[in-house]
């Protein structure tokens, strides 16, 4: 009994985001715990299967949060990874993010993948101060337009205008953006 209330007083359990489409917590240190909870049961499996896909395709890159593991239980969707650092701020965004972006940004061109859905809280940064990116529930095949019937507010104030397509470019434009709201910098050269 002793040890049971010893070890739950270790046991971190934050709660880093719940909305109605999911629920996001830190349940240990280094463990996160995503329950993929759309309204719409197609909606929450897709987004399941392609998050675990994406997440697998792109583990050895560096570039992403480590997929540890996942699991249907009853009606629930979980996805566990390990967690990373905070979404990146303008104390902690380092001097080379540029060069960290345009790695990334390489990274899924050449496995074929747009993220789709760069906002504030994807991008993340570690004690090493590496950037990583999160939340692949709405990614895509580069070489393929979106679905037409998914939610047209994806990733809304941060997408980039329709007309530049479903290229690389639309990961690109998030990204900056994002970086320009949440740390207040522009990129040093317009690569857009
Ligand atoms: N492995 C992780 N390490 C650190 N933070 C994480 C991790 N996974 C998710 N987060 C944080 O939780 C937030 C919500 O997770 P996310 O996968 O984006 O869920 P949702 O699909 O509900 O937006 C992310 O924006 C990110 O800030
Ligand atoms: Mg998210």
């Amino acid at each position: 009994m002793l040890l049971m209330k010893q070890h739950t007083q270790h046991t971190q359990h934050i709660p880093i985001k719940h909305t109605k489409m999911g629920k996001v917590d830190r349940i240990e240190e280094n463990k996160v715990r995503k329950r993929v909870t759309y309204p719409s049961r197609k909606t929450r499996e897709e987004a399941f299967e392609r998050e675990i896909f994406w997440l697998n395709k792109l583990k050895d890159t560096g570039i992403i949060i480590e997929l540890l593991s996942y699991e249907r239980k009853d009606d629930q969707l979980i996805i566990y990874s390990k967690y990373y650092g905070k979404a990146v701020t303008n104390e902690t965004l380092p001097d080379d993010w540029e060069e960290q972006r345009d790695h990334i940004i390489k990274i899924l061109r050449e496995n074929n993948c747009r993220h789709n859905d760069i906002k504030p809280g994807e991008i993340l940064i570690n004690k090493e101060e590496k950037i990583a990116l999160c939340d692949f529930g709405f990614a895509w095949d580069l070489d393929k337009p979106n679905p037409p019937h998914w939610p047209n507010r994806l990733g809304l104030s941060f997408r980039p205008p329709q007309e530049m397509g479903f290229g690389y470019e639309s990961d690109l434009y998030s990204f900056n953006k994002v970086i320009k709201e949440s740390c207040g910098v522009s990129p040093k050269k317009r690569n857009l």
